[in-house]
């Protein structure tokens, strides 16, 4: 009987996707899905050439595998993925490897690598960043835990992977979940630069007056130069979609309610849990909750009417100011996202090489972006930074475009247009850039009402005073 050489669970669009990648890739594959009719289309889709078999009973898939087994699973993450793995594992045997590549939580698959280590299996988590296209063409993928397993997968996940140059968009991530952990933090960066694009948006239209097609253009231009990426492309292109069921453009048709399904919460989660401060990431989370209170917003914007905006005085000069602006907040939204990283790395032991993150971020992800060369340069100089707004060529460009982010968002200020991301990015910045920050007050308050005690700066130790209270 043909043996395979890889096992797909899961064969909704991103599974059918990843799993006609691999096949393209000369790798043999076997898939199965609970859905019989998800078998049925895998089978049709397939071209003569690729080696595909579309299997009807788990067992069937197990035993259609070469071992040691490497089974891939692109099934909803929570109890889905637990659901499969108590079915398949009494399946398996020693050596064979399970690799996780939704969006699992990292803790989940922790406690899942414990489980199957005690079966003597290897458990995977791997991020696969791309969308259905990506899945299809070439995705960049983010795959962490044990280090054999890995290398009995890396020259299939080398093979499948976007490409920048003729190197591959994936590379070990680190121990244990490390994979679902970076993966989690893209997601978080991403939220952040979507919410920073939309309010660039909202500047732009209801600032400048500009409509959808010069907005294309703005868009269009934008991403021809430094600002290239994939989320200021695919921007570009919404602005030129028509409607199907009116006479506009659809953009103007969505509903203003965004949607989330948990990432971008866990990576502000995780960073309030080991303290690191990624204030723009989580204004992005927060603002989409913000989005979905519609009917009190539609309230509240009757109840304090007169807003009055005053547009600004030079146009062409406004949309310049607004590029860099959103620019350099998404450059520090990155660097939010890196920081957390590496603290991470410490705090679980995950051995992160960040250098490589950034590396394989460059295609094939959602986040990818021209300014991540950048910063894969800066961590092939140093690659234990622990902020990449300390490198030397990166405050080049910070300091290149500074006023113009301090001008957007006063602009957006004195004009009652919302930008959360915006005025955190910079609010980020300068406090991460002041030496003498004002929290000496608080610790003074602390130790006031609760004896919290403080540390001085001119000498070593820990005080508490006996605070006076005013005579008057
Ligand atoms: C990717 C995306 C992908 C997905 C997110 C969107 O890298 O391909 O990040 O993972 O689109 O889950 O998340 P929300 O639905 O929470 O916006």
């Amino acid at each position: 009987m043909e043996r395979y050489n890889y096992g797909m669970i899961g064969l909704g669009v991103m599974g059918r996707n990843l799993l006609y990648n691999i096949a393209d890739n000369g790798f043999s594959i076997a898939g199965f899905d609970l859905d019989g009719e998800k078998v049925k289309e895998l089978q049709d889709g397939a071209t003569s050439e690729m080696k595909v078999k579309g299997t009807g009973t788990m067992e069937d898939f197990v035993s259609a595998l070469e071992t040691p087994r490497k089974i891939i699973l692109m099934v909803p993450a929570g109890k889905p993925v637990d659901a499969v793995l108590e079915s398949i594992t009494p399946l398996l045997s020693t050596g064979d490897i399970v690799i996780d590549a939704g969006n699992s939580y990292f803790q989940d698959t922790n406690r899942r690598v414990a489980d199957l280590a005690s079966k003597n299996l290897h458990f995977m988590g791997m991020g696969v960043s791309g969308g259905e296209k990506g899945a299809r063409t070439g995705p960049s993928i983010m795959p962490g835990g044990d280090l054999e397993a890995f290398h009995l997968i890396q020259p299939m996940l080398e093979a499948i992977s976007a490409k920048v140059g003729n190197e591959a968009c994936t590379a070990y991530m680190g121990k244990d979940s490390a994979g679902n952990y970076v993966k989690m933090v893209h997601n978080g960066i991403e939220y952040a630069i979507m919410q920073l694009i939309s309010e660039a948006y909202d500047l732009l239209k209801r600032g400048a007056n500009l409509n959808n097609d010069q907005l294309y253009q703005v868009f269009k231009e934008w991403n021809n130069g430094e600002m290239n990426s994939f989320l200021i492309e695919i921007t570009r292109d919404i602005f030129q979609q028509k409607d199907s069921l009116t006479d506009g453009y659809l953009v103007d048709q969505i509903l203003d309610k965004a949607g989330a399904k948990g990432t971008g919460k866990w990576t502000s989660e995780q960073a309030m849990e080991i303290g690191v401060s990624i204030p723009t990431i989580d204004i992005a989370v927060t603002s989409r909750i913000l989005s979905a209170y519609k009917e009190e917003r539609v309230q509240a914007s009757q109840l304090y009417a007169e807003k009055e905006m005053v547009s600004p005085e030079n146009t062409e000069l406004f949309i310049k100011e607004v590029g860099d602006a959103l620019y350099l907040a998404t450059l520090i939204s990155y660097a939010q996202g890196l920081a957390l990283l590496v603290k991470a790395s410490e705090e679980y032991n995950f051995q992160i090489p960040l250098k490589d993150v950034v590396k394989i971020w460059r295609g094939g992800c959602i986040i990818r972006s021209v300014l991540l060369e950048k910063f894969y340069s800066a961590y092939t100089k140093d690659p234990l930074l622990s902020n990449i707004l300390l490198d030397q060529d990166i405050s080049v460009i910070v300091k290149d475009k500074i006023k113009s982010l301090r001008k957007t968002a006063a602009y957006a200020a004195s004009n009652g247009i919302s930008s959360l991301g915006i005025q955190t990015a910079l609010g980020y910045f300068d406090a991460y850039t002041t030496e003498s920050l004002p929290v000496n007050l608080i610790q003074a308050q602390r130790d006031y009402f609760g004896a919290h005690t403080y540390q001085r700066t001119d000498r070593e130790g820990v005080f508490h005073t006996s605070w006076q209270t005013a005579n008057d």
